[in-house]
């Protein structure tokens, strides 16, 4: 273990805690990290006294680096060389039943262990020069972490009524690291789970993007569906989950085909955004569902009704409301829009009108649809895929030719008001969304001089006499 304690930041430590005759400790997350072998730059000290007193003492040996001190919660921080330092006072903590803010004690370094979330998290190596880099492991972390095992130090009806934002960090480290949660805890997170309600949905979305962002999220889901956590995130998620049977006829089971989905999507995209577009892009299915005796199971304009849900989730789990958030909206909405492209032949105006409305957006609308295909039927995945290839080559040559994607209207509103003498009003619209839709539907090329003699056509038509200049 030594040799991962070679930063100036543990020697300085090391000598200052020694000198004031002080037990100090690093511990948790960064001691996990090095034994699973993940880079890390976060830095836990415990020390036995105040964390307070300490940080500023190495600060000051490193050359006065800024220290920033939260007395409220006992606790100092600094940056050193690309490293967050965060120094703390053993505790004891007991919490309150309707707040995650703990009362604080002071502590030993055993109960300061014993308080913590996990047992992979709860190990310590000394940083005292006699003991320097000694393991201090006293519930058997090191096996767990060996084992994959996620387990709580104490009874985890008292580790999770504590906090129960560790209920998600279970799940989340679980996902993360692939470890199973063990079988004590998991029934402790079933006890508790209505505990989950103090936890503020910030804390929750940061743990529900840490999932989605391992590389099989769907074990997360999984998980939380499994210990009845997920109603009380995301419902409608959970509201995907089931199949009903008409006459003998049954749909895909929505929940597990969406896990599919983003399973499938995260090996072609580390985009956050996206990868809740997946999570998302069928949320609308149980409230659209009908069943059509000729058609059987119909999901009719569940992407739009999808769409126009994302903002109330968003604002829930408090999200982002801006753009993030209006690309996950056009996701969802579009999803379908290049399978279906591809069912039929595919046409240059079908293409162009994608490119318009997707913009920018069109390579991971793309990828999102690629990913939606989990049919079992390997001939039909391969006559997917392979539209899907002729779908890609014809976005790009018609992009080549039209310039599509950013579309930006060849004859300006202004101009269009000057050939015609005409004030702001509808026509002036009416004559640049023909424009628009001339250029879609390949009558014309996306060019100001075709543009212009379609518009002094148009407004013959209208009826209107055009000043030229
Ligand atoms: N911890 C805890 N309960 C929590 C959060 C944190 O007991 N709800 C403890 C754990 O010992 C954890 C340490 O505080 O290892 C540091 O927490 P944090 O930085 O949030 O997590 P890490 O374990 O470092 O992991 P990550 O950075 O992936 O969140």
């Amino acid at each position: 273990m030594k040799q991962h304690l070679n930063s100036p930041v543990f020697r300085a430590i090391s000598e200052i805690a020694d000198n004031c005759d002080k037990e100090v400790y690093v511990i948790g997350g960064f001691v996990r990290d090095i034994v699973l072998n993940r880079p890390t730059t976060d830095i836990d000290v415990v020390v036995v006294g105040s964390g307070i007193e300490l940080a500023q003492q190495v600060a000051k040996k490193l050359g006065g680096v800024k220290v920033s001190v939260f007395r409220n919660f006992g606790t100092a921080m600094f940056k050193y060389r690309g490293l967050d330092v965060e120094f703390v006072g053993a505790r004891k903590e007991s919490y309150q039943r309707n707040s995650r803010k703990p009362i604080v004690e002071d502590g030993t370094l055993k109960d300061d262990q014993n308080r913590r979330d996990f047992t992979i998290n709860a190990l310590a190596l000394s940083l005292n020069k006699k003991t320097f880099g000694k393991l201090l492991d006293p519930f058997n972390g090191m096996k767990d972490l060996e084992e994959g095992i996620i387990r709580t130090p104490q009874d985890p009806m008292v580790t999770f009524s504590d906090d129960p934002l560790r209920m998600l960090r279970a799940v989340r480290f679980a996902t993360q690291l692939r470890f199973r949660i063990e079988e004590k805890t998991f029934e402790g997170i079933i006890a508790q789970k209505e505990r989950l309600k103090i936890v503020s949905m910030e804390r929750v979305s940061e743990e529900l993007n840490k999932i989605l962002m391992a590389d099989k999220p769907s074990i997360g889901f999984k998980l939380l569906e499994k210990t009845g956590l997920l109603p009380m995130i995301l419902p409608e998620l959970h509201d995907l989950k089931g199949v009903e049977k008409i006459n003998g006829i049954g749909h895909k089971d929505n929940f597990y085909h969406t896990l599919e989905v983003l399973d499938q999507l995260v090996l072609h995209s580390d985009d956050l955004w996206l990868r809740w577009a997946a999570l998302l892009h069928d949320i609308a299915k149980p409230r659209t569902k009908r069943f059509d005796p000729n058609q059987g199971w119909t999901f009719h304009a569940h992407n739009h009704v999808g769409m126009k849900m994302v903002p109330k989730i968003f604002k829930r789990l408090r999200l982002p409301q801006n753009d993030k958030m209006k690309f996950v909206q056009k996701m969802v909405e579009l999803h379908m829009r290049p399978i279906v492209l591809s069912e039929d032949e595919v046409t240059d105006s079908a293409v162009r009108r994608l490119l318009f409305e997707a913009g920018d957006d069109i390579d991971s609308l793309m990828t999102l649809c690629e990913a939606d295909i989990t049919s079992r039927n390997e001939v039909k995945v391969r006559k997917f895929l392979r539209n899907f290839k002729i779908v890609r080559q014809k976005l790009k040559e018609i992009e080549e030719k039209d310039r599509i994607r950013n579309f930006q209207p060849p004859v300006s509103g202004e101009e269009i008001m000057k050939t015609f003498g005409l004030p702001p009003c509808r026509t002036v619209g009416e004559i640049k969304s023909a424009i628009k839709e001339a250029i879609l539907e390949g009558e014309i090329h996306n060019d100001y001089e075709e543009a212009r003699v379609f518009m002094l056509k148009k407004g013959k038509e209208l009826g209107l006499e055009s000043f030229e200049f």
